[in-house]
Order: C-alpha cells, then structure tokens, then sequence
C-alpha cells in the first residue's frame, strides 16, 4: 500500500514507485523507509520482489491491450507521437530508453531526468515489476555518484564505459570504435534479426533464446579478437544477458517489433509489453531468462573457441609440412 500525497497537500511520505495517486489496497506498493542503502536496501528489494512474484501467481494477468493503464502513455497502443532526436539531444546506448525520449516519454532532450520519475515510467510503458524500476534506476544513481532522490541524469550519463555499458553488445560498436555510443549500430541488429529461426502462434518471426545466444556468442568472439582494449567481466556478462534478455520477455523476440524499437529507437504504433503480469516482471522471473541465456552463450563461447582453435591448426598444418620440408631438402 501507498502514502502518497495527502489531500492537505503534504509531501509524499516515501519515494513513488507506483503510480497510484492515492492510497490503495493494491498490495503491490512497498513500504519502505524514506531511505536505504546497501545489503538493507538489497534485502527490500528480495523481500519485496519476492512477495510479488507470488502474487502474480495468483492475480489474473492483464487483458490483451490493457497492459498499460488508463491515463499513462501507451494505454490502448497509442504511443505519443515519435520524434527522432535532435542535435543536442542527450541520448545514449539503451534502446528503450532512447524510444522513451523520442516518444517524449521521458524528456525528449534526454536531460535532466530524475531517477524516481524514469522508474515509474518505465513500470507503466514496459509493465517491469516496481522492483526492477526501483532497483535499476538506483544502480546506476550509485555507479554516476548521484542522489537517487535529489539528483538528476542525462540519458548520455549512462555510456559510461564499464558501468553498466559494457563491449560487445548487440546494438552498439564498442565504444573503442564508437566513442558516443547513442546510435545504433544497424549492421549488427539486421544481423541480429535475420538470424531469427523461430515464429509464434500468429505467424510472426520471433527471436529465440539460441538466436541470441549464438548472436551474442559471436559478437563476444569477433570483440575479442578485434579490439584491443576489449573487457568483458562476469557483472558486465551479466548486464548483457539481461538487456538481451528484455528482448524475449517483454518484446517477446518478435522481430515486426524489435526493427523499430532497435533500429529506429521507435514503439510502434499498437504494440504494448508481451508481459501481462498483473504485478509486472519480476527479478526473480525476469533472472530465469537472463541465467538461462548467459549458460548457454558461455557454452556457446567456448565452442567457437574449440573450433577457431581447431580450424588454425588445420590452416597451419600445410605451411607447417611445406617449412618441415624445405628444412630436409636444405639439410640433405
Ligand atoms: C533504468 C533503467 C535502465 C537503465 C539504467 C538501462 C541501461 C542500459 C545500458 C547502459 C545499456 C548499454 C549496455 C551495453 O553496453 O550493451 C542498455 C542496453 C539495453 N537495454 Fe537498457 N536500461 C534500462 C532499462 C531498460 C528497459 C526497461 C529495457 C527494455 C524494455 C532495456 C533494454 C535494453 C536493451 C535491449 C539494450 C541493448 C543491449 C545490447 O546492445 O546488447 N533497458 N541499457
């Protein structure tokens, strides 16, 4: 449940992440302590993500085409109107929410966000569970060094390199060749997107879990090889995983859905999130898919390795023979 601001017009009693504008007997409101901080806040979060997970279980999931509410941007599929970015505007390597800004969403020059607004907005348009709108916009409050409740973020913030942004993503160069990193990079997601083998019940081509695995595995290979400062640590595995595991659950890998939102940083007209779930998607949900699809482009990995290993010595086996030869006939 939620205190929010009275009617005698006094402060908000905590942070929103709910969007009510009253107390309510939802039972998916936190209620937490104005602040916290470290393994307390961790716990809140668990503890919260938790309860919500189990509530989902037992509450009816939104009506198709009722995922966003009444009043909030997107309700019925109507995104307010695109507008692409403009010099000056501050945008950065997230796709969603670059398409926030461009729908004005967000602000459309990307400054001067604050993190508590960016949370509860992207718990209306994406149905994230508050915990996630909660949790992330804090993660990267801390990594920027700022106030989660007094600060504020340009979106150009958040290519801070090896914060959450990390080398080898799906839809941005590393930033050793791409300092900016607020396009996409089109190659790489048309790439991405021809190489979807699945289709869902409506006949629609979709992104599976292997597409991505396989995708992701060779942009981690090729980055490897090609770039000189490349890093990859196990949290910065992890961020890819999960960014890339937004792409099956809340677009549900439809790949209609994913040209617009990847390449043009666009929500089409109509589209609402794949995810229905009454209390939004979960960490503890939500993690299944990001585990699941980290494992696999692991094993992925090592196995282009084994096979890039295997094809040199193949490449090498002939100049290897011909110099052992040349060798005898120089020696006799
Ligand atoms: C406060 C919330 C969020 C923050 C701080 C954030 C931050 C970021 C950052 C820094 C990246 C770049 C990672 C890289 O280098 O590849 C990224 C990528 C991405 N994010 Fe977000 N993001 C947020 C919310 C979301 C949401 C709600 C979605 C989906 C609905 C999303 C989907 C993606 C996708 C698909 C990528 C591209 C991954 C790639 O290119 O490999 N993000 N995000």
């Amino acid at each position: 449940m939620k205190a929010n601001a009275s009617a005698t017009g006094s402060p908000p009693l905590y942070s929103r992440t709910q969007d009510h504008a009253a107390p309510c007997f939802c039972f998916c409101c936190p209620l937490p302590p104005p602040k916290m901080t470290g393994l307390l806040f961790n716990l809140y979060i668990v503890t919260w993500d938790t309860w919500l997970t189990l509530l989902n279980l037992v509450t009816p999931r939104y009506k198709l085409g009722a995922v966003v509410r009444e009043g909030k941007a997107g309700a019925g599929g109507e995104w307010p109107e695109f507008v692409a970015p403009k010099e000056g505007d501050s945008r950065c390597c997230c796709p969603a929410l670059n398409a926030m800004a461009n729908h004005g969403i967000l602000p459309h020059d990307g400054r001067n966000i604050s993190f508590e607004d960016m949370g509860d907005k992207i718990h209306a348009a994406f149905n994230f569970a508050p915990t996630f709108c909660r949790f992330v916009p804090q993660y990267a409050a801390d990594m920027l060094k700022k106030d989660f409740h007094k600060d504020t973020l340009d979106l150009a913030d958040l290519n801070l390199h090896n914060g959450i942004e990390h080398d080898a993503s799906l839809t941005r160069e590393d930033i050793k060749f791409d300092p900016h990193q607020d396009k996409p990079h089109l190659p790489f997601i048309d790439a991405l997107l021809a190489s979807a083998t699945g289709t869902d019940s409506g006949g629609n081509k979709v992104l599976t879990m292997r597409d991505i695995q396989r995708f992701s595995a060779q942009r981690r290979t090729d980055a490897r090889a090609n770039n000189p400062d490349f890093s990859l640590a196990g949290i910065h595995k992890g961020f890819s995983s999960a960014n890339s595991s937004t792409l099956l659950t809340i677009f549900g890998g439809r790949v209609d859905d994913l040209k617009a939102i990847l390449r043009e940083e666009r929500i089409p007209y109509g589209w609402e999130s794949r995810v229905r779930s009454r209390m939004g998607l979960t960490f503890l949900k939500f993690n299944l898919t990001v585990f699941k699809l980290e494992r696999g482009t692991g094993t992925m990995e090592k196995m282009l390795a084994a096979a890039e290993q295997a094809e040199t010595r193949d490449a090498d086996g002939p100049q290897r023979v011909a110099e052992a030869e040349s060798t005898q006939k120089t020696v006799a």
